[in-house]
């Protein structure tokens, strides 16, 4: 029987399965339904400037050739993003979260703080709460601030260690923040020096097992509703294990626990949950919703 074609090349609908399979298999990323026309294209795009007549090749290429297979994932991946981009996080960051660390951490000799942005894209994530940090933490140049920042998309990287940016994406900051954190350069805005000591960028798959030592906060925000349900729970579990006792996840609005069973306490604010790591032998308080609570 012949196999039906992609619609524009020597691609079968058997090939782009694979393909799909290979980069699921990697990264966790999965492209359902919902998402297979914005597959196919980026693929059919990325032949065609490669000048791969048929995906038998293509597949070749990706399996043979690590250089290969990131260019073809970087077509993939879906980085929007912006600075502040849920403003009520930041709040609840701002407000809540670091008073807390504040009152628990402060007299700890080194003074510590350390934050993970997971799947960090172009960098405006880190950066973002590098400012809520430097502005609401009191006392902020009195602690070693280390937010690691991880992604697996090297373009998006490169961007984000440049620290320049313009458009949209500055939206959300006040014109105070600006003046604050941020010089004219490039037609752009780039980030002080003070707040890109704060932020180290690393290239990292988030489906691998990289030991980081503890963190007191891990920012996944819009990263866990393109992976698999299996590699959405294993991330989870990871990412309990790596925070501190007292320590939040923080994830994008429409991101939710629910169905994962997993310790963390969920607390309800009036526009976001914060997932709380217990300390041990803690009374949960009210506000503190049970197990994967969405
Ligand atoms: C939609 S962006 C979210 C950016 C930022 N966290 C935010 O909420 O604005 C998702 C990011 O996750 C990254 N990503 C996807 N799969 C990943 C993986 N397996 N390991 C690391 N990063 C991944 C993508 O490259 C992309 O930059």
């Amino acid at each position: 029987m012949r196999e039906r074609q992609g619609p524009a090349s020597g691609l079968t609908e058997h090939e782009l399965s694979e393909i799909r399979m290979l980069i699921e298999e990697r990264t966790g990323i999965c492209f359902d339904e919902s998402r297979a026309r914005f597959f196919s294209t980026r693929v059919h795009e990325h032949m065609q400037e490669k000048g791969h007549a048929r995906g038998s090749e293509l597949l070749r290429t990706i399996r043979k050739s690590n250089v290969e297979y990131e260019a073809l994932l970087e077509r993939l991946l879906t980085q929007e993003t912006s600075f502040f981009r849920y403003p009520a996080v930041y709040e609840a960051l701002e407000k809540r979260v670091l008073p807390e660390l504040h009152v628990k951490k402060f007299w700890n000799a080194p003074r510590t703080l350390r934050i993970w942005s997971a799947g960090c894209a172009t960098g405006e994530e880190p950066y973002s709460i590098a400012i809520a940090v430097a502005d609401a933490l009191m006392f902020a140049d009195a602690w070693n601030i280390e937010i690691l920042a991880t992604e697996v998309g090297r373009q998006a990287l490169k961007q984000a260690e440049t620290a320049i940016y313009s458009g949209r994406g500055l939206t959300n900051l006040s014109e105070k923040q600006l003046a604050a954190h941020f010089t004219p350069a490039n037609g752009g805005y780039q980030v002080r020096p003070r707040l890109r000591k704060m932020v180290r960028f690393a290239q990292m798959n988030l489906t691998q097992a990289v030991y980081m030592g503890r963190m007191d906060l891990i920012f996944c925000m819009n990263v866990l509703i393109y992976f698999t349900e299996e590699r959405r729970r294993a991330l989870v579990h990871r990412f309990y294990e790596t925070l501190e006792p007292g320590g939040y996840l923080f994830l994008g609005h429409s991101e939710s626990l629910a169905k994962i069973p997993v310790k963390f306490q969920a607390i309800v604010l009036s526009d976001c949950i914060l997932y709380r790591k217990p300390t041990p032998g803690e009374v949960p308080k009210p506000e503190l919703v049970a197990e994967g609570r969405a």
